[in-house]
């Protein structure tokens, strides 16, 4: 009641905003996307994702250094292979170009967590996230070869798997096959809600993933649902996954407070390429104050209920964190 309640009286001054701040980010909750690239010396820039590159693996273990000096705990890593084809067998082939970088990463910066994204749409000819029959991606002889390209990913020395192709069952898949590798420690992270979003645009420029017929819509999720996450990201705990993802984040921040409120395992998010190249656009432009605008977009995601951030701003809002 006026004038007993002030509020303003908490927000008079840096220090005191600080004490009361109900919402902290760290580098802590970062993991940082690398894209890899077979060649050697290679280091290209994504146009549609500035600050971003497609790194052949020499350069992307000097990258990881990098991001692992700046107090980024972890790094997820894409794989571009030089041939694709219809059953996408670069995705577990041991001498494949994530499974190589695994272990040159591994090899010289053992302190950073690296985790794999495990999916076949890089890796495809037609740019679907698994086998094609009939024009239709057929769910169960795709999760078999996801399932061994995630052991492939650990053979290599992968700390924690990422499937995000979206078929059903895959956890329980690769968790099967995980074990009976005597790989029963390494976690899964899924991408549990992940949506058939146009935000993944500058993404397929960088990963070479576009679907060249359809679009991902039988697999991901429909924008419209709400619900329905629920139910993807209960099953997917059932199945065996030990951190759920939900992705995107930003028009999706219901759904990650949501999935936060009713399951007490770990939350990331996936900021993913279609918000951070909006920022650099705008930023580039001058029509935003682009660092602002980062921190502020990463701080709504960490105080939706996101415990993890998957985001391209990682190393510029580390820098920041860290001053
Ligand atoms: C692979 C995959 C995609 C992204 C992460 N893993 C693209 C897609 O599903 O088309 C998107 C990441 C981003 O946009 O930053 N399935």
């Amino acid at each position: 009641m006026f004038p007993i309640h002030r509020p303003r009286r908490l927000r008079k001054n840096e220090t005191i905003r600080r004490m009361v701040r109900e919402t902290s980010l760290s580098p802590d909750n970062f993991i940082y996307p690398l894209f890899v690239i077979f060649g050697k010396g290679v280091r290209k820039e994504i146009s549609s994702m500035p600050g971003c590159f497609q790194e052949s693996v020499d350069k992307v273990v000097k990258h990881a250094k990098e991001v692992h000096s700046l107090g980024i705990p972890s790094i997820l890593l894409f794989g571009i292979p030089e041939h694709k084809d219809e059953i996408g067998s670069g995705a577990y082939d041991e001498h494949g170009v994530v499974q190589k970088a695994v272990r040159a990463i591994k090899d010289k910066v053992p302190g950073l967590f690296v985790i794999t994204d495990v999916c076949m749409c890089e890796y495809t000819s037609h740019g679907h996230c698994g086998i094609i029959k009939d024009g239709d991606v057929q769910n169960d002889q795709t999760i078999e070869l996801l399932a061994k390209e995630a052991v492939s990913h650990a053979r290599a020395g992968a700390d924690m798997v990422a499937p995000s192709d979206m078929m059903d069952g895959r956890v329980e898949a690769i968790r099967i096959a995980l074990d009976d590798e005597g790989f029963s420690d390494i976690p899964i992270m899924s991408y549990a809600a992940k949506y058939a979003s146009a935000f993944y645009g500058p993404f397929r420029e960088a990963a070479e993933s576009t679907p060249q017929f359809g679009d991902r819509r039988s697999y991901q999720m429909d924008p419209a649902n709400r619900r329905e996450a629920l139910k993807e990201v209960a099953l997917d705990i059932e199945e065996g996954a030990d951190i759920i993802m939900v992705k995107p984040a930003l028009s999706y921040l219901d759904i990650i407070s949501d999935v936060k409120d009713a399951f007490d395992i770990p939350v990331a998010a996936y900021n993913v390429s279609g918000e951070y190249s909006l920022v650099k656009a705008a930023g580039k432009l001058g029509w935003i104050d682009e660092k602002r605008v980062m921190m502020e977009i990463l701080t709504s995601i960490k105080r939706a209920g996101a415990n993890l951030i998957l985001t391209y701003f990682a190393k510029e809002a580390a820098k920041i964190l860290n001053k």
